[in-house]
């Protein structure tokens, strides 16, 4: 058992909904256990610039429903220098913070392993991006809510395509992860899904859809993961539209609308649960870990694993998504 008096509380990197439903946990958790909590603003570059102040029971009311972050978020370069680093523990140090909650992705992660090298303040992880490409838990704060808002969108735009029997190429986030289109793809109905994990043979693509249009099945949903191999969705569209020139095609890029927004409910049970479980984790002496769920448990993944080894790609449901989008 460890004793802190105060800890500090970050979110840093992309925001995504359920921040401040985890912000919430951690505040009145902390709190239940004696300990005070500071809230540090703008991520790293608050923690450098002293932007910090302490959280109370209400300053933390009426938040559990609202996507964004009350802390605000940023990604600091100033951070990852000697200087940066001693300035932020100086402000720290100034405040008697003892211990970090840091709630972030793969970056956030990543400056936590290089502060303690350095300075030693115990530190726990929550994994908040909507990308849900961080390794240790099985979700991320705010991929429930980021795919519910996509398939919310597609949906809608289903409508349209189906009026005037249109192709639709509609991208959704995901630089590096697949796991939005994935998930959303299979929501949604789409016909064909483009992810970074899996190359496609572009070939069999234009097949299917010239098949299609033969069927006369004319409305046809594509749902594109930003960093899929072709470009996105405006690249792969072109190349549909030179190669099928009698298909009337149409792009929609859903962009950061599946950012913000009211987290869903399984967003907000999972930034709870998560919350609580870092004060615990630090209670109990743990350090440089990221605290996920997997199979409904709590789990416990050292950052650097978090940061080194990617998250494995679910087969079985790309197996699925490719059975039903035929
Ligand atoms: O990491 C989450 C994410 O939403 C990615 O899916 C997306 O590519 C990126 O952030 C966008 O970042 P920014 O808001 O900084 O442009």
């Amino acid at each position: 058992m460890t004793s802190f008096k105060n800890i500090g509380i970050m979110t840093s990197g992309g925001d995504s909904p359920g921040m401040n439903a985890a912000i919430r946990a951690i505040v009145r958790s902390a709190i239940h256990r004696n300990i005070t909590p500071f809230g540090i603003m703008r991520g790293y570059q608050g923690m450098i610039d002293g932007e910090i102040k302490e959280l109370k029971t209400t300053d933390v009311s009426n938040i559990i429903h609202r996507g964004g972050t009350i802390l605000k978020t940023a990604r600091s370069k100033e951070f990852m220098s000697d200087e940066g680093m001693k300035t932020a523990y100086d402000q720290l140090k100034k405040l008697g913070i003892e211990a970090l909650v840091l709630i972030g992705g793969d970056g956030t992660f990543r400056g936590a392993v290089e502060f303690f090298k350095q300075y030693q303040i115990p530190a726990i992880g929550l994994p908040g991006t909507i990308d849900n490409d961080l390794n240790g838990t099985d979700f991320t704060i705010g991929f429930d809510t980021a795919v519910n808002t996509a398939v919310w969108a597609i949906d809608k735009i289903r409508d349209t395509a189906d009026a005037h029997d249109r192709l639709f190429l509609i991208e959704v986030m995901g630089r590096d992860a697949g796991y939005i289109a994935l998930y959303s793809g299979i929501g949604c109905g789409a016909e064909h899904i483009f992810i970074p994990e899996k190359k496609e043979s572009l070939q069999k693509i234009l097949d299917d859809i010239k098949d299609d249009h033969r069927r006369k099945k004319m409305t046809n949903i594509i749902v594109v993961a930003e960093g899929d191999e072709f470009g996105g969705a405006n690249e792969l569209s072109l190349i549909i539209k030179n190669e099928i020139p009698s298909i009337e095609t149409r792009v929609s890029i859903l962009g950061h609308i599946q950012r913000g927004g009211a987290p869903s409910c399984n967003d907000r049970l999972l930034s709870s649960r998560l919350g609580h479980a870092a004060v615990e984790a630090l209670i109990a002496g743990r350090t440089q870990e990221m605290i996920g769920i997997a199979n409904n448990e709590i789990v416990y993944t050292p950052f650097e694993n978090c940061v080194k080894l990617r998250k494995p790609f679910p087969d079985d449901i790309l197996e699925i998504a490719e059975v039903l989008t035929k």
